[in-house]
């Protein structure tokens, strides 16, 4: 039976964010870059970004987004010899797996999850699309069969409405046709945003290493701190800008920026230009990379279509044999 140790998505949206980078895309790509000959999958979940088609992403977006992930995936050295690389709505099997799923997952079970919930609290109108989310989630998972699934915190109840599905399934058919994922959760890896809450798009709070040097340096100057003076002496423990050099510098160097919080004389803006200069030091290599890839779209489209190529043939297989024991046969 085909098996993936490793699958994970992320939605076409906007260019990955330094939260995107430490906890799903440095992980990821050493689990695969360990691993065998398509041993992994690694998708674009472009038909997960259409959720709000109305409002922020409009196609075009979308698909400049899809060559910004693309790009930022393979800068951080994606070997795809190792890795099912592609754009989700290229192997559009996936949506079949979906409907079926659709058609027995409880309606009052769906209803109760988190982001729904939050989401219909905030808006008057959302998508079906929306709703079912979570179900077109647990089919790229299945229909793969893959067993890890790096993702962030926020991601961890669609991992259970997977495990979920597959066991009623398992189940059902009194056969193992579904490998039960877990979620791969980075520990400690609660990366803030400028304004110190959790790094995310929406909250337009990012530090993105991938836009201009520029921008960069906009971004965390922008890094809320309290108002002490240079002279003061400061909290590193509760700082934002310490929070995120921790992250990224080593030990010996957060051990020096430690003491100059503590010892005073040492200003915020000094604080932020370290971080900034660390930043561009740390990932000078993948951001060259990075804005050769952007530059080279063709590249990108035959990477992703050649990903798209091996991907249907696997899941083609996958879902003609899930049919047959589901005894759902309409195409076949
Ligand atoms: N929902 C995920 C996110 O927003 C993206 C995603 C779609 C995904 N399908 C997936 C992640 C399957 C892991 C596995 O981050």
């Amino acid at each position: 039976m085909e098996e993936k140790i490793m699958l994970t998505g992320i939605r076409s949206t906007g260019t990955p964010h330094l939260g995107n980078i430490l906890g799903v895309i440095i992980p990821s790509v050493s689990i695969a870059n360990k691993n065998t000959k398509h041993s992994s999958c690694i998708f674009i979940a472009d038909l997960h970004s259409m959720i709000q088609i109305e409002k922020e992403n409009n196609m075009i977006t979308i698909k400049n987004n899809i060559y910004q992930i693309a790009a930022a995936w393979l800068a951080f050295g994606l070997n795809i010899d190792n890795c099912l690389f592609y754009r989700q709505s290229d192997v559009s099997l996936v949506t079949e797996l979906a409907w079926y799923f659709n058609c027995f997952y409880p309606y009052q079970r769906l209803a109760l999850a988190h982001a729904f919930k939050k989401e219909i609290k905030n808006k008057k109108k959302i998508s079906v699309g929306l709703f079912t989310y979570p179900i077109l989630m647990a089919a790229d998972i299945l229909l793969y069969n893959a067993k890890l699934i790096p993702v962030g915190k926020d991601q961890l109840q669609h991992i259970e409405i997977t495990r979920r599905i597959a066991n009623y399934f398992n189940k059902k058919i009194g056969k193992k046709l579904f490998v039960l994922p877990n979620a791969f959760l980075q520990k400690n890896m609660f990366v803030i945003g400028t304004d110190g809450n959790k790094m995310s798009k929406s909250k337009k709070n990012c530090i993105n290493i991938f836009s201009s040097d520029e921008i960069l340096k906009k971004q965390i100057m922008s890094i809320r701190t309290d108002s002490k003076s240079v002279k003061e002496k400061k909290n590193p423990e509760t700082d934002y800008i310490m929070s995120l050099y921790s992250l990224i510098a080593p030990v010996d160097k957060i051990e020096i920026m430690k003491k100059r919080y503590l010892k005073g004389g040492y200003g915020y803006y000094e604080a932020k230009i370290a971080l900034y200069e660390y930043i561009i030091h740390k990932f000078s290599s993948e951001r060259e990379k990075f804005f050769s890839f952007i530059k080279n779209k063709s590249l990108l489209d035959h990477i992703l279509a050649s990903g798209a190529k091996k991907a249907n043939r696997i899941a083609y297989e996958r879902l003609n044999f899930i049919r047959k024991h589901l005894k759902f046969n309409p195409i076949i």
